[in-house]
């Protein structure tokens, strides 16, 4: 069993305003343990996470895959959760987070997006505030940042890229995947699925070929 990366260098100050590591977190973790073996196979070297926040799924990812010949990098709209991010990875021995030009170069592609149904201007707001309500704010049916990635996601993978994308059922995770096959001819797979309170969230996995 991989070990949850350590995050004690976090305080209770910082998740005011960065997202705590919860259930979506974890079960990503977990997707992400349960496909260790498709995910050393395909040898990645640069592997890139949207949404970061305390930047445990790369530090994860890192212990997965290994931090010899793979660059992680990292993105969040929340400079607190860069921040965070930044020293979770220095916590944890894994790379340094720099910004790259990725298009068809990204062999992991990683985001638990802020995926929660709200009125649109709740969503605004959050992607205005860059604080931590950006972090769950989805807007019509919890869709909005992530339909802005998923039109991108193809042209960012490499030849043999995958893409890991968490995703609630108001998010309708089957539209999604047929979209992307008709779309862009991704090909996906439920990796993990599991019901945490009131939400039954779900891991999927695109990939450009077998
Ligand atoms: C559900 S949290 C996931 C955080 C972390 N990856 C995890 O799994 O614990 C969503 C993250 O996406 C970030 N985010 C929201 N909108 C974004 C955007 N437009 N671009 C990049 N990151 C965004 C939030 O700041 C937040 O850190």
């Amino acid at each position: 069993m991989i070990p949850t990366p350590n995050l004690s260098h976090l305080t209770r100050k910082d998740y005011e305003h960065v997202y705590e590591p919860a259930e979506d977190t974890f079960l990503l973790l977990d997707a992400l343990e349960a496909d260790k073996d498709f995910l050393r196979r395909r040898n990645p070297r640069i592997c890139l996470e949207i949404g970061s926040g305390s930047g445990c799924v790369s530090a994860f990812l890192g212990a997965v895959v290994g931090q010899n010949n793979s660059l992680y990098c990292c993105t969040d709209i929340n400079p607190h959760a860069s921040l965070a991010t930044q020293a979770t990875g220095q916590q944890n021995n894994a790379n340094d987070h720099r910004r790259y030009r990725c298009l068809g170069l990204v062999d992991i592609l990683i985001f638990n997006p802020p995926y929660v149904p709200t009125e649109v201007e709740e969503f605004t707001l959050g992607q205005q505030q860059v604080d931590i309500s950006g972090a769950w704010a989805g807007g019509n049916d919890g869709m909005n940042v992530t339909e802005h990635l998923l039109r991108q996601v193809k042209a960012l993978l490499s030849p043999s890229g995958c893409f890991y994308l968490v995703a609630v059922s108001q998010n309708k995770p089957v539209e999604i995947m047929q979209r992307m096959e008709q779309e862009y001819g991704l090909l996906s797979k439920t990796v993990l699925s599991r019901r945490a309170g009131r939400e039954h969230l779900h891991v999927l996995r695109f990939q450009v070929q077998e």
